[in-house]
């Protein structure tokens, strides 16, 4: 993990994202350390390192998919799969360090803790990621707004030894449905 004492804990996460409290901007260095607590303290959680090819998104959701049937979670599937996509895409398309063909390995942990479901992508790039606010005809750019759609929260932060960074991703469930 980073290193850094957990100064929240996962209620205090869930409750700042059931207030509606946390997207990319205000409050979200707080509310990240807090939900970094979910991984941190996590009931449940698994991870796997996937060589950062092609074949990365897929084994990642084949990955996920064995993972929420484990651990009765299978309602959240899509909604996590879509996420795990987008992300493993990222880091394999973006978050390489190494010229193509030469081995490089991603992470992907998920986690599960009082009703939020973490999902952490590592990648060896210092690079974070940046929403892109492209033309509405382009072709691409799109990713990190599906994530923001589909996830109540997400953010990213670079590791502290150097290495590369997280990209963060978290769900609560269940959702509390949106206010018409
Ligand atoms: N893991 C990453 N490492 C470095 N930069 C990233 C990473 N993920 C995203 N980015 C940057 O953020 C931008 C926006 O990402 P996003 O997923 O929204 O779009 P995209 O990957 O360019 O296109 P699409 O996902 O629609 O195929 C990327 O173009 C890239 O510059
Ligand atoms: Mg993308």
């Amino acid at each position: 993990m980073t290193g850094r004492s957990p100064v929240g804990t996962a209620a205090a996460a869930e409750s700042l994202m059931g207030s509606g409290g946390w997207r990319e901007g205000a409050g979200m260095k707080t509310a990240a350390l807090a939900l970094e607590a979910v991984i941190e303290h996590a009931e449940l959680q698994s991870s796997i390192s996937l060589s950062s090819d092609d074949l990365a998104p897929r084994r990642a959701r084949a990955f996920t998919r064995t993972k929420l049937a484990e651990w009765s979670l299978d309602v959240l599937v899509d909604r996590v799969l879509l996420i795990v996509s987008e992300l493993v895409t990222n880091a394999r398309c973006h978050g390489r360090t190494k010229p193509e063909g030469l081995s490089e390995e991603i992470t992907l942990k998920i986690s599960y803790q009082n009703a939020v479901v973490g999902i952490e992508l590592e990648d060896n790039s210092r690079q974070l990621p940046v929403p892109r606010k492209g033309p509405t005809g382009a072709l691409d750019g799109r990713g990190l707004c599906l994530v923001a759609a589909e996830a109540d929260a997400w953010t990213s932060c670079l590791k502290p030894d150097g290495t590369g960074k997280r990209v963060l991703a978290f769900l609560r469930w269940p959702s509390t449905p949106s206010a018409v």
